[in-house]
């Protein structure tokens, strides 16, 4: 027989299943107009925001490896990509951008694996929101102003 779940269960559930409240909200205004870019953003924001679920409601544990494993593989691929997009642009700060992408990865392997060991999954969100708010919003929207400036970038 199926186990009962009381009505207050029940209700609980549908709250969390529809009203969870979702770390980052992705705005249009994030958008590069580079699709496989853009795409690759909302993934690494979907990743971000699956971390933050988890650790609001405590399914942290069976979800925190395989999230850091995921973040590191994604973003080698992210920024393999992003990387020959800028030569491609012939972006006059691609060698800058490179560089900020390898000290990124460097300290995304270092914090995600003590996050791990000390299974403690704040620092890891605090340092993915940096990433989000210094990086992602910042340097990575100043493709868009090159492209639509033509120049200068
Ligand atoms: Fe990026
Ligand atoms: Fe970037």
């Amino acid at each position: 027989m199926a186990p009962s779940i009381s009505h207050n269960e029940a209700a609980d559930t549908h709250h969390l299943l529809l009203n969870h409240n979702r770390f980052i909200i992705w705005e249009d205004k994030y958008n590069l107009g580079i699709p496989i870019l853009d795409e690759q953003h909302r993934g690494i924001v979907t990743l971000i925001n699956s971390l933050h679920f988890g650790i609001q409601h405590h399914y942290i544990e069976n979800t925190f490896a395989p999230v850091i494993e995921m973040m590191n593989d994604y973003t080698r691929i992210h920024f393999e990509i992003e990387e020959a997009f800028l030569e491609m642009l012939d972006f006059s700060r691609a060698e800058r951008h490179r560089k900020l992408h390898h000290e990124l990865m460097e300290q995304l392997l270092h914090v995600g694996n003590k996050s791990l060991y000390n299974k403690d999954p704040y620092p890891f969100l605090d340092f993915l929101k940096g990433w989000w708010i210094s990086h992602i919003c910042s340097e990575d929207l100043l493709f868009r102003d090159y492209l639509i400036g033509g120049a200068g970038g």
